[in-house]
């Protein structure tokens, strides 16, 4: 029998490059989307904080292992739409925890840097947590559901997600220095980019050896804005004159972000080795001409 993957939030910038690697494998691949359609033989379109239909499809497919990707992942909507973020990343984990363990399927939830403070950096999984954004809170009661509700389970922890095939930071960075435009970077706020391919693969292959428990799934290096997008310059060949370096103080933000979110992923990489910098952004390039 092959084994059946359910993925929530497969239109997302993870989702579809999981579904990429994933549909040449021998693996059964399912996903969900919202608003943006998927072209996808098993795709379904649902609202993931409609517990009732969302608990049937689960039902109707029966998978092995459901992969919740689908999130409210704009932060500073987040701060503003409260009700909607809490209902999308807290309650709809929730109910999707209670039924993965009701049929007994493996859950992985994918989480965020997020739910640190910042203060510290490279944080490994048993680090203390204590978000500063409500985004932050809402996964971070996401995880809690999950503990609280299923016993075979991945928190795959995550930050600063980018790829090809969906607008976001690097796709943004791409278009307006392919233009000449100058733009403000800031120096001061230190992640773990992850190229949604290396996301992917990391799950994966946690899937293939069936591991549990919490793990930082993460690019390979902790870097600030302004490194990764002078980088980014490099590989692309784009002028690196364009990028001025600002301070977190001058942007608008709604949301507190942490100062230093980056995540260690030493555990991880003795299963499967986060691509570094430089070999994701060459691998971003290959697939963006
Ligand atoms: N992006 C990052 O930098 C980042 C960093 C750390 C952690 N994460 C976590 O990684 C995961 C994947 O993120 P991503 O960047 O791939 O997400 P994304 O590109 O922002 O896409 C979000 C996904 O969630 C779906 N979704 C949102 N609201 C929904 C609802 N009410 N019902 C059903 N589906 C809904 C969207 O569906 P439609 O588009 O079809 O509406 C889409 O598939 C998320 O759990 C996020 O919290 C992301």
């Amino acid at each position: 029998m092959r084994m059946k993957i359910l993925l929530t939030g497969g239109s997302g910038l993870f989702g579809q490059a999981f579904i990429d690697l994933v549909e040449k494998t021998s693996y059964e691949i399912y996903a969900t989307y919202n608003r943006s359609p998927l072209d996808f033989e098993n795709a379904f379109q649902i609202d993931i904080t409609d517990a009732i239909k969302v608990k049937q499809l689960i039902e109707k497919i029966k998978p092995d292992v459901i992969i919740h990707a689908a999130a409210f992942t704009n932060v500073d909507r987040c701060e503003i739409e409260k009700e909607k973020a809490y209902e999308i990343n807290a309650k709809a984990t929730e109910n999707i925890a209670k039924v993965a363990k009701e049929i007994n399927a493996k859950l992985i939830y994918i989480s965020t840097d997020y739910v640190f403070d910042g203060k510290k950096g490279m944080y490994k999984e048993e680090d203390e947590t204590n978000p500063v954004n409500y985004y932050g809170v809402t996964k971070l009661e996401g995880e809690k559901a999950v503990t609280k509700n299923c016993s075979d389970f991945i928190i795959a922890r995550t930050s600063v997600i980018y790829g090809a095939n969906k607008k976001n930071f690097a796709t943004w960075v791409i278009e307006e220095l392919k233009k000449d435009n100058q733009i403000k970077i800031i120096t001061d706020q230190w992640v773990s980019p992850t190229l949604n391919r290396d996301l992917a693969e990391q799950i994966y292959k946690l899937i293939e050896k069936d591991e549990r428990g919490i793990f930082h799934t993460a690019g390979g290096e902790r870097v600030s804005r302004y490194d990764f997008v002078i980088k980014l310059a490099e590989v692309f060949g784009f002028d690196k004159k364009l990028v001025s370096p600002v301070i977190s103080e001058n942007m608008d933000w709604i949301a507190k972000r942490p100062r230093d979110s980056s995540l260690d992923v030493s555990k991880i990489s003795n299963i499967k080795a986060p691509y570094k910098l430089r070999e994701a952004l060459y691998l971003l390039k290959e697939r963006i001409k």
